[in-house]
């Protein structure tokens, strides 16, 4: 069912949607009729097992001028974004947290996908397990060219500059503090309406991202399903010489076709691309004393096969109202099971007075200890504990049961901090002794 929106969108998470550029060219009472109208080729979209449960099942279907069938054999290209065995070369990655500065932003002309810089990966892409962090920098929009990952959906979180994102079931236009969501496969483009751009990128290898269930929270809070727009249909009937990269198995490979792929004039189902403002995520919070787990902050989660242990999780640290008593109100120090991968969207992170700085990342492994540095551990252990709104700040992280391996280029940028570990030294030694 669709449901009304602002802006023109489709408003829901997973919900069944219809929509049509062309009234009439959606088929009715049946998904593939002998003849769809208006000469179109119905195509199933599909976004989970056939026999995936019902509440989990994702597919649409799409009415379209060609079939996605209809491109030349793909070629190899020398370029590869992760292989599908890049992570295993676990045994080099150092349990040292690491921090980079934000990517510079390129001087020749960069498009998306020229600008996508993989900075960290796990799992591995032919088992649909584990992700890839990336950050992408980037000052010129995608024409001819297309792009679509087999091995996984995207989650783009820009920090610097618009997205317009033109997909086969329409187009979607995120600015930073909102997120976008594109599925396993879908086809689709960037247009930088900014300019100079630059931002992260999540690819999840393992089961789609979903709402977190709220447990004892309840029915309300954290992210309302609602708030997730999806795109109206939207085509081009558009000949011409176009290019297909398709990541697959952790490589590219390129395609040519005589016509645009987004030739989808109609479309049903509940795989589609959406969108979110990360404005409208209720954040929770103590309202007594000590700290929530950062988990209160899920906005979307990929389960694993373990319950409760994330492929891969989504989480922010929005403005917020600090109200603890008797507690040390930033994040604490802590080793964490989980691995984690922080970006910073906007304004200042408050475990960190300095060096973590917006489009920039720290990457937290398994079991490495981490928390606030000295500056932050002394301003906040003499604070004040009024109600304190902790404003103009927008932090991530993509939070994985799996290590973060990083690339080789993560680890060669000359954007790598030298000394992260430093901001940890001089915290002082309180204990008087005995
Ligand atoms: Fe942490």
């Amino acid at each position: 069912m669709s449901g009304p929106a602002d802006n023109g969108c489709l408003a829901g998470f997973g919900n069944e949607f219809a929509s049509e550029a062309l009234a009439g060219a959606l088929p009715q009472a049946q998904n593939s009729p002998q003849q769809a109208p208006m000469g179109l080729y119905a195509e199933q979209f599909s976004g989970t097992a056939f026999t995936a449960p019902r509440a989990a099942n994702r597919r649409s279907w799409l009415y379209r001028i060609h079939p996605s069938a209809k491109q030349s054999p793909f070629r190899a290209l020398p370029r590869t974004l992760l292989t599908a065995g890049a992570f295993d070369g676990a045994a080099a990655t150092a349990p040292d947290p690491l921090r980079w500065d934000p990517l510079p932003l390129p001087s020749a002309p960069t498009d998306f996908l020229a600008g996508l810089a993989a900075m960290a990966g796990n799992g591995n892409v032919t088992q649909q397990e584990g992700c890839a962090a990336y950050c992408y920098t980037a000052n010129a929009s995608m024409t001819e060219t297309f792009f679509s990952s087999a091995d996984g959906e995207w989650l783009l979180v820009p920090q610097l500059g618009r997205l317009r994102l033109r997909t086969e079931l329409g187009i979607l236009e995120i600015a930073p503090g909102e997120i976008a969501l594109l599925p396993r496969g879908i086809r689709f483009q960037v247009e930088l309406p900014d300019g100079a751009s630059r931002g992260y990128a999540c690819e999840n290898f393992g089961q789609p991202f979903r709402l977190p269930e709220l447990g004892p929270i309840g029915a309300n809070g954290l992210a309302h399903p609602l708030d997730f727009l999806s795109p109206r249909a939207a085509f081009e009937d558009k000949p011409g010489r176009f290019r297909h990269i398709a990541k697959f198995q952790g490589r590219l490979w390129e395609s040519e076709l005589d016509h645009s792929p987004l030739d989808v004039v109609a479309w049903r189902g509940n795989l589609a691309p959406c969108k979110y403002d990360l404005r409208r995520f209720n954040a929770m919070g103590s309202a007594g004393f000590d700290h929530p787990d950062p988990s209160i902050f899920t906005v979307l989660t990929s389960p694993s096969p373990l319950a409760g242990t994330a492929n891969v999780d989504f989480v922010i640290f929005p403005p917020r109202w600090q109200v603890a008593e008797h507690t040390f109100r930033p994040p604490w120090f802590h080793r964490n099971v989980m691995s984690e991968f922080m970006g910073l969207i906007e304004g200042a992170y408050d475990a960190k007075a300095e060096g973590f700085v917006p489009g920039g990342a720290s990457l937290h492994n398994c079991m490495t200890g981490h928390g606030p540095d000295a500056g932050t551990v002394a301003k906040a252990a003499a604070a004040e504990l009024k109600p304190d709104y902790l404003s103009g700040t927008l932090a991530f992280m993509f939070e994985s049961r799996w290590v973060f391996h990083p690339t080789p280029f993560a680890l060669a940028t000359p954007a790598l901090q030298k000394d992260y570990a430093g901001c940890w030294r001089d915290i002082p030694k309180r204990f008087p002794g005995v």
